[in-house]
């Protein structure tokens, strides 16, 4: 990659305006390796740097793909208006960076949510075709039987939908609770498809998407981090039918892995785990 001057490097990690970061930079607060930089038209090599702004140690990125582990009460909107935004549960950079979910979840909905400020990820991610399977545990009202188990699987008419939409993998869990494999994003639809084959749910968490798990993320409620190379290889994963192991895709042979993380190795830093604000 090639030299950029501070104040622009600045800019593009989302700390304001070119005349903001030289304003940054001219406070001091700047620094690399304990040297303060308060020259703006200094350049650098982006690629790799860990610098810190105020105290905070950042890593350069091009792009951020973050997992958030999305607690209840927050709307996954642009304009918020009942509970607050997603955005509010990052920093003010990645706001000004112009990330943004991959899909949204309801504003009752826990679990796992992507978020990222590279558009053809979210495009991507998003795009119907791709078919990602997204796995939820749901809480229904009545008891969890055959006959539900076997709706699901089999596909419901939702109103307004042309077609019946089918869970890709469907079990009972405990009385009143289900894990449920979707390909689609449409609205409301893991609840819609419950209520259309005559149950109720009462609570929804996403727990994995494709073969990225909450779990293995280790994100408590309300936690995000950036995802690793590793974890955005999973995500590049064409549609798995197969729901095996967890209800969820098929794992990739090692040359397969290797030749996708190179793929995408340019896009990411390295840094380790990061939990601020
Ligand atoms: N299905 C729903 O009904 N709600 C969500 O938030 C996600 C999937």
């Amino acid at each position: 990659m090639s030299l950029i001057a501070w104040d622009k490097l600045l800019h593009s990690q989302g700390f304001g305006t070119r005349k903001q970061c030289q304003g940054l930079l001219a406070s001091g607060v700047v620094s690399v390796g304990g040297e303060v930089v308060d020259n703006y038209c200094q350049t650098v090599e982006p690629q790799g740097l860990v610098f810190e702004v105020a105290g905070t140690v950042w890593e350069y990125r091009r792009h951020v793909y973050l997992a958030l582990n999305k607690p209840a009460n927050i709307e996954c909107s642009r304009k918020p208006s009942h509970h607050p935004g997603v955005l509010s549960l990052l920093p003010d950079q990645f706001r000004a960076r112009d990330v943004q979910p991959v899909g949204r979840l309801d504003h009752d909905t826990t679990g796992l949510l992507l978020l990222s400020d590279d558009g053809a990820f979210i495009h991507a991610q998003s795009s119907p075709k791709r078919q990602v399977p997204k796995v939820y545990v749901a809480v229904t009202h009545e008891p969890v039987t055959e006959a539900l188990v076997a709706m699901l699987s089999m596909g419901v008419k939702l109103h307004d939908e042309p077609f019946p939409l089918r869970a890709t993998h469907c079990r009972a869990i405990a009385e009143f609770e289900l894990e449920i494999v979707v390909e689609q994003g449409k609205y409301h639809q893991v609840k819609r498809m419950l209520a259309a084959a005559g149950n109720h749910c009462v609570a929804l968490r996403r727990v994995a998407i494709g073969d990225l798990s909450l779990q293995a993320l280790g994100l408590d409620n309300g936690q995000w981090r950036h995802l690793g190379e590793q974890e955005l290889v999973l995500l590049e994963l064409p549609a798995s039918v197969s729901h095996k192991c967890h209800g969820i895709g098929q794992r990739v042979t090692e040359q397969q892995d290797s030749r996708r993380a190179k793929q995408v190795r340019h896009r990411v830093g390295s840094g380790a785990p990061c939990f601020a604000k």
